[in-house]
Parts: C-alpha cells; structure tokens; sequence
C-alpha cells in the first residue's frame, strides 16, 4: 500500500544540497536523511538544514529500514551502481542525470526495475524548466501547428570543474539536449548519426579517450517523420554556457536566445515579415505545484556553486522534480520520464559517441529502451 509521505535520503550533496528545502517544505515528503563522505561537510550542511539523519556510509544509507527513496546527486561515475545498489535494497531512485555511462548498465537498471516494481526517475532538468513547460503547453494547445524540426545545444567549458568531467566524453552527458528534443512529444530515439568535429589538447584526450571537441548528432525520432540535431562540448571551444531548444512548427516557431539572460523569440506564421519574430517573457509554472514549495521555481540557495553560475537555475525545474517523483510513489504510478525513457534518452549520447568514433554511421538504439 502506498503512504501518503515519503522519507527521502538525499546522496551527494553539492548540486543535491539544493534539493533540501524543497523536500523540507513539500507536503508530502519528509527530508529524513542526507549522505555525503566528508563528515565535516556533512555536519555543515545537517546543522544548517536541522537534519540528524546523517550517513558517510552509501551502504548505511541502503540498510536504514526507514528510508523510502534515495535521490542520488553523486558524481557520473557512482549514478549506475549507486542506483542498482539502491533498487536492490528495495529503495525507489530518483538519480540526476545521467542514468549511466554504459548501455549495459542502463539495462541492468531498467531489467531490475521491472524485477523489483519499483520507481526509477532521471532527474533530468530540462524538461521540467520553464521553457520546456511553455513550449509543451503551447504544442499541446496546438499553437506550434505540426512539428517540422528540432535542434538543441549544450556547449559548456568544463575547465574549473571538478576533475572527473575531463575523463567524460561530450555525448556521454547529452541528457540536457536529447531530453527536450524527444520529450515534447513523448517519443524515443529510433537511431542517431553523429559527427566528431575538431580536436581537444592532449591531456583531455589522454583522459577521456575522446578526441573530438564538438560532437554533433541527428536523432531519427520513432515512429515519426521528424528529426532532431543535438550538439555538445566540454572543452576547448569559446563559446558562453547555453542550454538550448529550438523548435520548428508549421504555425510557430520557438528559438533560444542567442546570450544567457536575453529573450527567447517566437516566430508566427504568414505575417508580415517585420512581425513573424517576437522577443517574449517565458511565464513561470509555479502554478502546476503544491503551493508550499511554489517559490522555489524562483530561488537557488547556492548561487555561488558552479552550476548555477553556468546553469541559470535550470530553469526553475527543481521543485518540479521534487513534486513529480515524490507524487509517483504517494500516487503508486510511473514517473515522467520512468527508467525505460531514460534509458533511451541516456543511450543516445552512448550510440551518438559510439557514431563518431566510426565516422557517422548510423547506430541504432538498444531495443529495451524502445519499450
Ligand atoms: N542540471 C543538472 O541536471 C545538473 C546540474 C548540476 C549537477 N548535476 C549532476 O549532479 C551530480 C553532482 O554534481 P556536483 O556539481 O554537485 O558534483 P560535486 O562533485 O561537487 O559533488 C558530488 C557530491 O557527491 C558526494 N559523494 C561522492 N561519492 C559519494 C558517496 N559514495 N556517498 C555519498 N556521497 C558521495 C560528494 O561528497 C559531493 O558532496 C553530477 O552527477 C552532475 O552531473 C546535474
């Protein structure tokens, strides 16, 4: 039987320290537990959020028999095994983006989560920004018209983060721009062809394997006439942080401002060619939340940390994380997107890198993230 509040752990608590407040104030969970291995750092962040719960261990954290869900903000490398360790314990998993890095793991998360019957969610931000949620809105009223393309960019200089993101391959953290684009229409990646363009310096190279400094992909999207391009990079390209979403309807159109913090544009249709572009205020979705935690679409407690200086606040998207997978487990249904779609949002930066190294041929999706 379901309960009607959830004990959540929280695991990693850099970006996942932002998420406390949230859960502290929604009126369905309780922020029961936080783990971080840096026992002074723990104590920093437990006695300023008044938290007692408070583990070094991961393991300690999958044998407290009141832990309902774990919501994992550790670094890429630990996401894979900390969520099957997790789902293993019997503890449903909400675990930032992405899910892994291999598509092995992707299944073994997806295989045991349909073993276990338990939730798997990728808290993946994008879809939940207020971008994302303006333009759904206006493709599901059926302003956009028919969707004739997409595209989406992620270029980010990953120097100044912590060290492990020089070991990470560009498509390998593709999440941010794969999302959006199959989100929309609720679809999944069928194949993809990707292109390795330019050179990273050396030791990059050395660390992550990876050659390229941009990787440029097209998503056939099943079951669909539409196709998407996506792009990406770590390192060695000047270019300001952009998480983008650009897309092509038969009566609107909905492009990405060029430079962080300018208006978005809206193009219309058969108007008179000086009125088809509109710079527009994308409106808040608060509204679609508890109204407990309805201000945190505004707020970032951390605004020094690294991602929310090259981030923006993604988008007011974290109290709509909280509230999507707190309500799947308190509703006993699937949460959006459920492991399987983000499996298959995961694995296309996965076949996108494995595409490059072979010159852009076409790699087809796994088929369990097909489902
Ligand atoms: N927009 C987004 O979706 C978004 C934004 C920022 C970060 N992230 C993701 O969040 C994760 C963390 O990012 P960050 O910038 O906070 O990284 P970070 O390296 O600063 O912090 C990682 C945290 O995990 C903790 N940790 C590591 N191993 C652990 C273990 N075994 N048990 C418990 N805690 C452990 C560390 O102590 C630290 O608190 C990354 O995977 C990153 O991709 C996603």
């Amino acid at each position: 039987m379901s309960k009607d509040t959830v004990n959540v752990a929280i695991v990693g608590l850099g970006f996942g320290a932002e998420f406390i407040p949230i859960y502290q104030k929604h009126p369905h969970a309780n922020m029961y537990a936080i783990s971080r291995r840096n026992e002074a750092e723990l104590a920093k962040v437990g006695d300023h959020f008044g938290i007692d719960q408070r583990y070094t261990k991961y393991e300690d954290v999958l044998a407290d028999p009141d832990v309902d869900f774990v919501h994992i903000n550790s670094p890429i490398p630990d996401h894979a095994w900390m969520s099957l360790e997790a789902l293993k314990a019997g503890k449903h998993v909400m675990c930032t983006v992405p899910m892994a890095t291999t598509i092995e793991d992707c299944e073994k998360i997806c295989q045991t989560v349909e073993e276990t019957g338990l939730k798997y969610m990728m808290a993946e931000t994008v879809v939940y920004s207020r971008e994302f949620l303006f333009i759904k809105d206006l493709y599901e009223k059926g302003e956009l018209g028919k969707i004739q393309y997409m595209q989406a960019s992620h270029p980010q200089d990953m120097d100044g983060w912590p060290e492990y993101w020089e070991r990470m391959i560009p498509m390998h953290y593709a999440t941010h721009v794969v999302s959006p684009v199959l989100g929309l229409m609720d679809s999944r990646a069928e194949y993809v062809s990707c292109l390795g363009s330019g050179a990273v310096r050396d030791d990059i190279r050395q660390k992550s394997g990876n050659p390229f400094a941009v990787e440029s992909c097209h998503i056939k999207i099943a079951d669909s006439d539409v196709g998407a391009h996506i792009w990406r990079f770590l390192y060695d390209t000047a270019r300001q942080y952009r998480e983008s979403f650009d897309v092509y309807g038969t009566k609107k159109t909905f492009e990405w401002s060029l430079v962080e913090g300018e208006p978005h544009v809206l193009h219309t249709a058969k108007k008179p060619e000086n009125e088809i572009a509109e710079r527009i205020e994308v409106p808040d979705f608060a509204h679609l939340l508890p109204e407990e935690i309805r201000e945190f679409t505004q707020t970032i407690q951390d605004a020094e940390h690294l991602s929310f200086i090259q981030g923006a606040g993604h988008g007011g998207s974290h109290p709509h994380l909280v509230n999507e997978f707190v309500s799947s487990i308190v509703e006993d249904r699937d949460p959006w997107p459920n492991a399987v779609q983000s499996a298959n949002w995961t694995c296309v930066g996965i076949c996108a890198h494995e595409s490059a190294e072979k010159g852009g041929e076409i790699v087809r999706l796994p088929e369990f993230t097909l489902k």
